[in-house]
């Protein structure tokens, strides 16, 4: 089993396992059309739909196999903001993927860069990975720049790859490697 040592401190944030006591503020940001509008196959959330998501991502506290999803809930002191999510994609490549999403009351401080930075930071130190990849939809600026912003590399821009809403969309696929990351870290200017 791999997990982090909780909760991990970051400068502004504390990153932890979700508890059902967060449902309040998750369901704050899932049942948003404007947080919801990128992901695949995710609409607003009912509370109820809510409460079964906060009841699987409670679940989310370890990797034991590849396909499991680490799941963290960022904190500051107005309570839960966002998640943050390692989903191991694979023991041979030491692979991972990972995901975001936070309450756009909380955007545009660098929260999310901070708290993807901290599980990154675990991801390629203690476990080990030698690669994280992420994607987004084409249309999701906001995602972009933030992969942009971790220092990760755009690999692929695939064209109408897959559909979203019944239409066919674009996928961006960022990605970077331990040693960029470590190198990244030890950069005077990071
Ligand atoms: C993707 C998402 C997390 C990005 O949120 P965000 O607020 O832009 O990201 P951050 O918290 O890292 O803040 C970065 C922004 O704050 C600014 N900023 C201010 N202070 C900063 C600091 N100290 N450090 C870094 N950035 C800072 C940056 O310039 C950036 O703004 P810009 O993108 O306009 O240039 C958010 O849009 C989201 O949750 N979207 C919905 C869910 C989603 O689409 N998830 C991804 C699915 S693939």
């Amino acid at each position: 089993m791999f997990q982090p040592t909780y909760p991990i401190h970051t400068t502004r944030l504390v990153l932890r396992p979700i508890t059902l006591d967060d449902l309040d503020d998750v369901y704050a940001w899932q049942s948003r059309p404007d947080v919801v509008r990128w992901m695949l196959g995710v609409g607003p959330r009912t509370r109820e739909q809510s409460l079964s998501s906060v009841a699987a991502m409670a679940r989310e506290d370890a990797l034991n196999a590849v396909g499991d999803c680490l799941t963290l809930a960022v904190t500051t002191d107005a309570g839960v903001i966002g998640t943050v999510e390692l989903v191991w994609r694979s023991e041979t490549d030491r692979t991972a993927e990972l995901g975001y999403v936070f309450h756009p009351d909380h955007g545009g401080r660098g929260l999310a860069t901070e708290a993807a930075s901290a599980l990154l930071d675990w991801g390629f130190g203690e476990f080990g990975l030698h690669r994280v990849y992420a994607r987004c939809h084409g249309g999701n600026e906001a995602s972009a720049r933030m992969m942009a912003r971790l220092g990760m590399r755009r690999e692929a821009h695939h064209v109408e790859s897959y559909l979203f809403g019944g239409e066919w969309a674009d996928q961006l696929t960022f990605a970077v490697l331990a040693r960029e990351w470590r190198a990244r870290a030890t950069a005077p200017d990071s």
